[in-house]
């Protein structure tokens, strides 16, 4: 795998939700940036493709099937992926489900809980599990994906902004927490992009004034972040979005 830039030559970076979508696109870019891999999510045939095709371009990749939302599952995915590459300096903590869809007073319990054990708690699984790993290397970079929709009041969005509202501030206290030890801590704001996320929803209003992006079109923001020099900045909100979140 070649590339005129190698930014990440060297480095290797954990991607969570790479069996599609952001997660795809950020682990193949990664790649061919010169980064080993791991590509993780719940469905194995997924990210076994996702690593086929970066191996087919001559890089290195390793897939795992995880459900962020089981600790015991996300310490396996990141002990697997030291084991294999012998550490880990890029965390993409993209792994995301889009939740119920519906006003508070339809809404069904158990997925409002389930979106929050995904997207927020899965979020915390995947940034104390792989902590150990990155302070091994005395530097490293962990990134977010969070949404516009945690920062404003939509209807009928309650259980998805309200992860992503959490996951906004987890970002921010695992900056100060990290910070001695070397570790940058962002969140990457994608804005829409079409996916099987938001196949549905990307018809509705809730994305007035925006614009439809690509997964490839995350890309350069993510390969930004994940390239920083050290120190770099940390705790902060980086948005692909056109208007305010
Ligand atoms: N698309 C947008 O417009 C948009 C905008 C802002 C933010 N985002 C965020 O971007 C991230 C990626 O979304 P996407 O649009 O690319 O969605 P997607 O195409 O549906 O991909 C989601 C990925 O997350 C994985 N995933 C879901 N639940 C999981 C779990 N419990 N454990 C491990 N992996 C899990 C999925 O694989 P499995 O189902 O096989 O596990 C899949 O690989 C999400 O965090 C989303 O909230 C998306």
């Amino acid at each position: 795998m070649q590339t005129q830039e190698q930014q990440l030559r060297g480095k290797v970076a954990l991607v969570t939700g790479a069996g599609r979508g952001i997660g795809r696109a950020i682990a193949l870019a990664y790649a061919r940036h010169g980064a080993a891999v791991c590509c993780a999510a719940r469905s194995l045939g997924q990210v076994e493709e996702t690593a086929a095709r970066i191996a087919a371009e001559g890089g290195r990749a390793l897939a795992v099937s995880t459900d962020v939302a089981d600790f015991a599952s996300v310490e396996r995915m990141v002990s697997e992926t030291e084991q294999a590459f012998g550490g880990i300096d890029i965390v993409v903590i993209n792994a995301g489900v889009g939740g119920g869809q519906q006003p508070v007073e339809a809404s069904d319990p158990q997925t409002w809980r389930t979106t929050i054990e995904v997207n927020l708690i899965g979020a915390y699984h995947c940034a104390k599990a792989a902590m150990p790993a990155l302070k091994r290397r005395g530097a490293g970079k962990i990134i977010a994906v969070g949404s516009g929709l945690g920062q404003r009041g939509v209807a009928g969005v309650s259980d998805y902004a309200c992860s992503k509202a959490g996951l906004a501030m987890l970002t921010r206290v695992l900056a100060q927490e990290l910070a001695p030890a070397g570790i940058s801590v962002n969140q990457l704001i994608p804005g829409p992009v079409v996916t099987q996320m938001t196949g549905a929803r990307m018809a509705r209003d809730t994305f007035a004034g925006e614009w439809a992006k690509s997964p490839e079109d995350v890309v350069p923001l993510a390969l930004f972040l994940a390239a920083q020099p050290e120190p770099g900045p940390s705790g902060q909100s980086f948005s692909l979005m056109r208007r305010d979140a």
